[in-house]
Formats: structure tokens, C-alpha cells, sequence
């Protein structure tokens, strides 16, 4: 038997096929961010390229329910123009999990904060995320490598592994050292990395950030010339501090660093800190959230801060507001960082607001 649908019905789907979604003006931190499809945007613990006056922006894909927790389809793709930063336009995904069972990037694996920078002597988009092999829960502590020649993909997938096997950091602690045991345990097999971001210096040279030696400590580890390798030469910073969530940026000669503390999806107090040189040494500044409800980040963790592409003064903390029952619904914390009279960063809340 066939069904007829309304008139009205389908009028409506005629309406709302036909209108273009009302262009958006403000950041509304914590509401559902719609893309050009009406879809909230399904991008989490990301990363923002800019690359021929658009912004690019990359992010976990997540699926409704708590299987949210795992990688199912793999890493997202949104671009906005430059001077926008509201309206995103979905192009699809960069990086695509692997049916393949024995992939490193098996359907069902952990693939978190995946981050793109661009290698110009290659001429190839780069991308390197938090790893973790389908099974193992967070056991693995590696990270993956991807590249692609146009930014929105396909990524093709490199490889994984644990960071510098074998090699000492550059600030190598004493040996015996209490609070150095996991990377001492790590060194042959190399260096954990879990939460991480990617930062290119002025020079070019890009930095791996990452939470390592059982999330106690981070370690900072330069990249080779074509982006997709560790150097060899690494350094540790924030010992004992378990710091998770880090996210770079430079301030004139300064660089800055936000993250979290380690309280698996629970917001907690965001971190912050300074430095004369991406490589330390790195000095805290206190938590850099302000107002009701700091002491939980306004309910966020960092995932990147974004230097504004035609505003070069303008920082914003970009965050995710996790939903681990439902992570497809998390939400994105996106707030202007403002500078107190101690030249410390910092940010407060706001319903909404835009850049001027
Ligand atoms: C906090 C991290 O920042 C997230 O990326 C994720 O790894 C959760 N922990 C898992 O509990």
C-alpha cells in the first residue's frame, strides 16, 4: 500500500532542502554548532590549519552512545573562511579508519586529537594523532602518522609507534631519579604519547607535544624536515604535573602552553605556562580559566588555541566539553583569551560572543 505524506509535509521538506542554514554571526560556547548540513559538528579533540584563506579544522569523528569512546569512521574535516569562524562548511572525512582488522587504525580503535600542519619542501599535508590499537584500551600510548596531498584527504596512513626508542631526552633526569622511573622503564622501547598537539615554530620547525610517561609528564619531541619523524631530539617538561590536553601558541617571542590536568573525561582546572623557547624551560602561570566554575575549565578540556588568521593579536581557547555517554553531542568550548596586567593569559565566560 503506499503512503501519501501531507502536502504540508512535504512542503516543509521541500523548505527546508531549498533554504540555505541562516548564516551564523556569534560563538555560542557550549550550544549545538550546526555546519552547512544543519549537523552539529562532529569534530572533537581538534586542530586548525589556516591554508589558502580558509581554516581548516580537524577532528575525531564521533558516533552517538558510549561507543563514542572508539574511532569508527575516523578524523573530520570542516573548512570557514578565514575571517568567519562560525560557519563551517563539512568537507567530509580526512582520514578514515580501516576495516581491516590487523590496521594499526582498525574500526574500533582509539584515534584522539588528531592534528594537520603542512610541509611546504614536501608539498604534503601531515597529520599525527593519539593512537591506541583496538583492544587495549589506553595500554598502547602511541601515535600515528598520515599524509595527504590536499589538505581535506584522503589521508593515507603511515605508520604508529611509541616515540625515540633508544634515545635519551636532551634533558635527560639522573639516573635512579623517583619521578623519572616510567621514562627510564620506556627508554628502549621508546617514549609513551597520548593527549599531544602539533606546533610549528616561525623557523618551520614543528614540535610534538604529547602527554607522556603514564600522563605524568609532557614531552616535547622536534619533527624532521618533512614533518612525518622525530629528530631524535626531545625534551621533558612539567615533571610529575600530569598535564593531558596541550595546545601551543607564541605571543611575540613568547609561547604559551594551556592544558588540563588528568581526570580522564571530567573537567578539572586548566593549566598554563610560558617559555622563551617551544623546548622549555617552561614556567606556570596558574589556570588561566577565570570567573564561575574555573575550577573546571567552564566545564571544558583544550584541545588547541587559535591564533586568528586577519587578527593576528586575537587568541582564542578552543575546548571540548566532553559527553562521554554520548559523545557525538560533546560540545565546543570556544572563548577569546584576553591578557591580565602580569601579561598572563587568560579567559572567561561567555554566553556568546563574536570577533569585532
Ligand atoms: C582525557 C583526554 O584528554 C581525552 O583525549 C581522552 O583520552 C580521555 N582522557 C579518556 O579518558
Amino acid at each position: 500500500m503506499k503512503t501519501l505524506l501531507p502536502l504540508t509535509c512535504c512542503l516543509a521538506a521541500f523548505a527546508a532542502f531549498a533554504a540555505p542554514s541562516p548564516k551564523q554571526t556569534d560563538f555560542v560556547p557550549g550550544g549545538r554548532w550546526e555546519d552547512n548540513n544543519g549537523n552539529h559538528i562532529n569534530a572533537h579533540g581538534g586542530g586548525l590549519l589556516l591554508h589558502e584563506g580558509r581554516v581548516w579544522w580537524f577532528g575525531e569523528h564521533k558516533v552517538a552512545g558510549t561507543a563514542g569512546n572508539q574511532a569508527w569512521v575516523g578524523v573530520h574535516c570542516y573548512s570557514s573562511p578565514a575571517d568567519d569562524l562560525v560557519n563551517w562548511r563539512d568537507e567530509g572525512i580526512a582520514l578514515r579508519v580501516s576495516k581491516d582488522p590487523k590496521s594499526d587504525i582498525a574500526e574500533g580503535c582509539i584515534l584522539e586529537r588528531p592534528k594537520v600542519i603542512y610541509n611546504a619542501k614536501t608539498r604534503k599535508f601531515v597529520m599525527w594523532f593519539h593512537l591506541e590499537l583496538k583492544g587495549q584500551g589506553y595500554a598502547s600510548a602511541r601515535s600515528g602518522v598520515a599524509i595527504a596531498d590536499t589538505i581535506a584527504g584522503p589521508y593515507t596512513f603511515l605508520r604508529s609507534g611509541r616515540v625515540n626508542p633508544g634515545i635519551p631526552a636532551q634533558n635527560a633526569p639522573e639516573p635512579g631519579s623517583e619521578k623519572a622511573k616510567t621514562y627510564f622503564r620506556d627508554l628502549p622501547g621508546g617514549q609513551m604519547a597520548r593527549d599531544m598537539t602539533l606546533y610549528v615554530d616561525t623557523d618551520g620547525t614543528a614540535y610534538h607535544i604529547y602527554a607522556s610517561e603514564e600522563n605524568s609528564t609532557l614531552q616535547i619531541a622536534e619533527l624532521d624536515d618533512t614533518y612525518t619523524k622525530h629528530t631524535g631530539r626531545y625534551w621533558r617538561a612539567f615533571e610529575g604535573r600530569y598535564m593531558e590536553a596541550p595546545a601551543l601558541f607564541k605571543r611575540g617571542d613568547t609561547y604559551y602552553f594551556i592544558g588540563s590536568g588528568c581526570t580522564g573525561w571530567a573537567p578539572n582546572a586548566a593549566r598554563s605556562a610560558k617559555a622563551p623557547a617551544v623546548a622549555g624551560p617552561w614556567t606556570e602561570l596558574g589556570n588561566p580559566a577565570r570567573g564561575e566554575n574555573d575550577n573546571k575549565t567552564f566545564f571544558s578540556q583544550s584541545t588547541y588555541v587559535l591564533q586568528h588568521p586577519t587578527k593576528p593579536d586575537t587568541y582564542i581557547y578552543c575546548g571540548d566539553r566532553w559527553n562521554p555517554k554520548n559523545q557525538i553531542d560533546s560540545r565546543h568550548i570556544w572563548l577569546p583569551i584576553q591578557w591580565d596586567p602580569e601579561g598572563k593569559p587568560y579567559f572567561t565566560w561567555y554566553d556568546r560572543w563574536s570577533i569585532k
